[in-house]
């Protein structure tokens, strides 16, 4: 087994993993149904909402459609300076709603006066923003944004996709005035890869309503009916669940500021040592991620020979996203990973750029 440095999948803990080896029950009994409103109801800590945590079978892309199909009538702004947030700006497109893109330098954080100028009288009914583009390493200003767009365009309801920073950075739903948070199992959170987790505002429940076409399977009213009887319309990834019960558990135990300061001194370590070797960060100071680490290849090396390397000694780093691909590389601190670990691959690390 390779460590990973990936961002996502990554490692999960045998515990946890164990914890899905459990028998299956009917997913429609009391037994089951008490497992899977527990595990809804301790999320809501995750994203400091009070609001309802939608937990459905399928990554959490597919919670990115869900909000296009369900809160949008026609005008979405999305706010693009990444991979993801493009990928957003195309799930609303292929949904055949009015998409407008406003596009950042993907080195540049998006400019909360920016974005509200662009709302203001645009008649957009939301924006969709990704929290840590996982392709550039970088951390939008989410709640600077946020606080800008309700000023500007209070009926704007704000997306947020936090697939890469949920339970890894402080994302406060309900303070910070977000309408959707949705997230990815695989990522910060340490789980396999099959479940999404989607917290909703009242007022974007209400929205939905006058919402035409907003399909079958994520149908987040038809979801609602059934997450009140503690359950899903069709039937959920069951093992996913008691996985995420029990990780919950353990994240909590752990305290989430500790989780966070976990994981932006991993961070902080990862940028020094790059900084040290002269490899420069992706991300610009004060906007960089506390989860992955996005590094300019300014030495030219190999990044598939560094990962061959990596392997030899039982991990595994990500080359660049997308267009980023040997122009960057990327090393994720998140999930299970802890500092010991970073300074594991790091001498490795430092081991093939002596070569
Ligand atoms: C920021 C971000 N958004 C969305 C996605 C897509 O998530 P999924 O693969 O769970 O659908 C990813 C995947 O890496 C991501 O990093």
């Amino acid at each position: 087994m390779s460590r990973m440095f990936v961002p996502g999948p990554v490692d999960v803990a045998d515990e946890v993993l164990q914890a899905q080896a459990v028998p299956m029950l009917p997913h429609r009994s009391k037994e089951f149904e008490t497992i899977f409103r527990r595990a809804s109801e301790k999320s809501q800590g995750l994203f400091y909402t009070i609001y309802r945590v939608f937990l459905t079978a399928s990554s959490g892309t597919g919670l990115q459609e869900a909000a296009i199909r369900n809160f949008v009538n026609r005008r979405v702004l999305s706010v693009v300076n990444g991979a993801f947030a493009d990928r957003w700006y195309e799930v609303a497109m292929s949904n055949g709603k009015d998409a407008e893109k406003l596009s950042f330098d993907w080195d540049t954080p998006a400019s909360p006066d920016r974005v509200a100028e662009t709302v203001k009288n645009g008649g957009f009914g939301a924006l969709t923003i990704v929290h840590n583009e996982t392709s550039t390493g970088m951390e939008n200003p989410v709640r600077e944004i946020a606080e800008a767009v309700s000023a500007a365009s209070p009926d704007t309801l704000i997306f947020v996709d936090a697939v890469s920073s949920l339970a890894g950075a402080k994302i406060e739903m309900d303070a910070w005035g977000l309408d959707m948070v949705l997230t990815s199992s695989q990522k910060c959170l340490a789980l396999p890869p099959g479940l999404a987790l989607g917290a909703v505002s009242d007022r974007a429940m209400k929205k939905a309503e006058s919402v035409e076409n907003r399909g079958w399977y994520f149908d987040i009213l038809r979801m609602e009916k059934h997450r009140n009887k503690d359950s899903s319309p069709a039937t959920p990834a069951m093992s996913l669940i008691y996985a995420l019960d029990y990780q919950l558990d353990r994240i909590f135990a752990e305290g989430l500021e500790n989780r966070f300061a976990r994981h932006s001194a991993m961070a902080k370590r990862v940028q020094g040592w790059a900084e040290a070797h002269d490899l420069s960060m992706y991300a610009p100071e004060g906007f960089r991620s506390q989860t992955v680490t996005t590094i300019k290849n300014d030495r030219g090396f190999s990044v598939a020979d560094l990962n061959a390397f990596l392997k030899q000694r039982e991990m595994r780093i990500a080359n660049g996203y997308g267009q980023l691909k040997d122009k960057t590389f990327r090393i994720a601190h998140m999930g299970e990973t802890q500092l010991e670990d970073i300074e594991d691959l790091l001498s490795a690390m430092e081991e093939f750029l002596k070569k």
